[in-house]
């Protein structure tokens, strides 16, 4: 497994330029339980692939935080049972655990975060999602992650 991310206050994040580069995308989240979109495509052509991640309310991380998990289909409802008990500083999300592919931290209102992903991890055989792990999110906060050529 390998990620990172970045935290960077939305006042000093750039502009939403439209890029040539389409090994990343950009999915945000507000003041309600749901995503912008419900479905992520990547390009078969990516080596790496990046989730630019926006939570654009005004509520706290704490209050209705948001973040942004990739897993296997069949691995998130485990997933998300298993960090709820994990708190806040732990994005709600089970430690060193390899069901967990790539993840953002959560964040609260004004915030971003990136993670970055090998696609090579991701198994065209396989259903992938994303989801928040905010307890009690999940249920309607998932979409699904496809490669495509
Ligand atoms: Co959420």
């Amino acid at each position: 497994m390998r990620f990172s991310y970045l935290l960077i206050p939305l006042a000093f994040a750039l502009p939403n330029l439209a890029s040539a580069n389409t090994c990343e995308v950009d999915v945000s989240a507000g003041d309600s339980m749901s995503y912008n979109t419900k479905s992520i495509e990547i390009p078969s052509n990516c080596e790496e692939f990046t989730v630019n991640f926006t939570h654009t309310g005004k509520l706290s991380k704490e209050g209705l935080g948001h973040n942004w998990v990739l897993a296997k289909s069949s691995d998130v409802n485990a997933l998300a049972n298993a960090g709820s008990t994990e708190g806040i500083k732990n994005n709600f999300l089970p430690q060193d655990d390899e069901r967990v592919i790539a993840y953002t931290p959560i964040i609260g209102g004004g915030e971003s975060a990136s993670t970055t992903f090998k696609t090579s991890v991701l198994d065209s055989d396989e259903y992938y999602s994303f989801f928040c792990s905010f307890p009690g999110h999940t249920f309607m906060m998932r979409g699904t992650v496809v490669v495509k050529d």
